[in-house]
């Protein structure tokens, strides 16, 4: 494989920047398009990532009490700042390179984050986290149940599930069946967010704050 070359990204949050690491040439990571796992959908920043970031930074408390872990994390934004709001976090994903860019990212912003090479499909890891975070992560029908199965394992009571994305249906189908079925009381925002991108520079991200039922 042709060697991966990164890019700085400076995310501007209030009072705040972030700069994060994205590889700048995807196409030397496109292997074999039909295998839908080797896709580097990971490799860099997506909306949801940054609506996620945003929101977690203008709206959520946390402390080094909360034990923060970040689903299908690639170059790990949202968890990097929870993180810099004072939690404890964990960037996971199932691609390992992705992980080793996440844990400089995490580096680049004088963090410490744990790392956690799981697939969704075998996740094996039965430690509890106050926070789940999923960004962009539930876009195939085929994969949103084990993500379901994590959120209903791997929470710890009272705690919270983040979930963003930028209207697919996948994952509002996914989360409304899902929130009925295991009693999630769920809040829904939106969080306006603006791409260095000249076709599509706006997006509405939807963020989804589900609790569980007491
Ligand atoms: C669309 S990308 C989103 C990346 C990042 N969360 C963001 O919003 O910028 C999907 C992420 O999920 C990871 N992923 C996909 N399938 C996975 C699986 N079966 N197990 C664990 N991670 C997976 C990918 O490697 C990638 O990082």
């Amino acid at each position: 494989m042709e060697e991966v070359k990164k890019k700085e990204m400076h995310i501007k949050l209030p009072g705040k920047d972030v700069t994060i690491q994205v590889v700048e040439n995807i196409e030397a990571l496109i292997t074999d398009l039909s295998d839908e796992d080797k896709v580097p959908c990971w490799a860099d920043i997506w909306p949801a990532s940054l609506g996620m970031a945003k929101f977690i930074w203008e709206h959520l408390l946390l402390t080094e009490d909360d034990n923060v872990i970040e689903l299908g994390a690639g170059m790990g934004l949202p968890g990097i700042v929870c993180g810099l709001k004072g939690a404890r976090v964990t960037l996971s994903d199932f691609n390992p390179l992705a992980l080793d860019i996440a844990g400089e990212n995490a580096r680049l912003n004088s963090l410490q984050a744990g790392l956690l090479l799981e697939d969704w499909r075998t996740f094996s890891s039965g430690e509890k986290y106050d926070w789940l975070l999923a960004s962009d992560v539930m876009y195939d029908p085929k994969l949103n149940p084990y993500l379901g199965e994590i959120f209903s394992n791997n929470i710890a009571p009272g705690g919270r599930i983040l979930v963003s994305h930028p209207w697919r249906k996948a994952t509002y189908e996914f989360l409304q069946s899902w929130r009925e079925k295991k009693y999630y009381n769920e809040e829904v925002f939106v969080q306006e967010v603006e791409m260095e991108d000249t076709l599509l520079p706006r997006y509405r991200i939807f963020i989804h704050l589900l609790r569980a039922l007491s």
